[in-house]
């Protein structure tokens, strides 16, 4: 298996042909997991959970998902790791390598865990930069394929900041031939290097990403609406200021209307409702928020059992 020893730092690293590998282990692995059969891909293997920022979802999905497969996850929180001292990041990643034979990390900053990868002899996975969300992103697309089959020619929208969540989907969608259309603020727009990525691998498969400031237009005809929170963890300081610019920034009926009928809407959660979306439509019959939220599980059981296997 291609994917076996690697690291999973950014979506644009892997091929659609291993992106699609993970969305059929996924696939898999979630009916095992239904029908309660055993399914002990990483016996006796440990994985290392690096956490910087706060989590529900990633943290739970991992450690269950790693004792689901038949192995053990340890929670490292960087306030009591020798890390949260001063411990160069190149000296923890080769001290874990001795012992673990993964590490999962969420942070701040994504050279922290490039780095990380550079030094560890074992794979890692990011679990949220503020640059990239990939295992999310990897989740949003399975939960896509669940509802709406075939993605390419398929149109998702996202309406709100440009942060680490677009880059991901926008990796994503590019990788599968999905359309996506991102509406943020002028200020708050993604990242040049992110959306030149994705517009690279587009040209592989057809997809393509545009960015506008009209969050109608961007809408428009979508099959998949998207939004995620307007501060990210470690912008509270912004909160005001940002609550200001991103107004209208909003999945509400109204954008509703413009979508396809069928449309769904996902956020990958924590969501703010009367922020990026209303409680009416997060609550409606189209949110599909919590199936998404399954999934992470599924999806990163795929990840970790392709990444970690012998
Ligand atoms: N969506 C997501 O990554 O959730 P957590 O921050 O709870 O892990
Ligand atoms: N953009 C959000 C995603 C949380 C899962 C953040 O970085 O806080």
């Amino acid at each position: 298996m291609s994917l076996q020893g690697r690291d999973l730092l950014s979506i644009h690293d892997l091929s659609t042909q291993e992106l699609n590998d993970i969305m059929a282990l996924s696939k898999k692995l979630k009916q095992q997991l239904k029908q309660g059969q055993e399914h002990h891909l990483l016996k006796g293997k440990t994985l290392g959970m690096i956490f910087e920022k706060s989590s529900t979802r990633t943290r739970v999905s991992f450690e269950v998902g790693m004792w689901q497969l038949g192995g053990q996850a340890l929670f490292l929180s960087s306030r009591d790791l020798q890390i949260g001292r001063g411990e160069p990041v190149k000296d923890t990643a080769r001290v874990l390598s001795r012992f673990l034979d993964g590490i999962m990390i969420r942070t701040y900053s994504h050279a922290e865990v490039e780095e990380l990868a550079e030094y560890a002899s074992i794979p890692v996975v990011n679990g949220l930069t503020d640059l990239m969300h990939p295992c999310q992103a990897l989740t949003d697309i399975f939960t896509a394929m669940e509802h709406k089959g075939d993605l390419k020619g398929r149109k998702m929208a996202f309406i709100g900041d440009g942060n680490n969540m677009v880059h991901s989907l926008m990796h994503a969608c590019a990788k599968v031939g999905m359309d996506i259309a991102v509406a943020s603020p002028m200020g708050y727009l993604p990242d040049p290097l992110m959306v030149a990525e994705a517009q690279a691998d587009a040209q592989m498969t057809g997809s393509k990403i545009t960015i506008v400031q009209d969050p109608f237009a961007a809408a428009k005809d979508a099959d998949v609406l998207y939004t995620d929170v307007w501060s990210s963890m470690g912008q509270e300081a912004e909160q005001i200021i940002r609550q200001k610019a991103f107004a209208g920034f909003q999945i509400n009926s109204a954008i509703m209307d413009v979508a396809r009928p069928d449309a769904i809407v996902l956020h990958c959660l924590p969501a703010h409702r009367g922020e990026e979306i209303t409680e009416e439509v997060f609550e409606g019959p189209q949110s599909a928020v919590f199936d998404q939220a399954e999934n992470r599980l599924h999806v990163q059981k795929a990840i970790i059992a392709l990444l970690l296997a012998k």
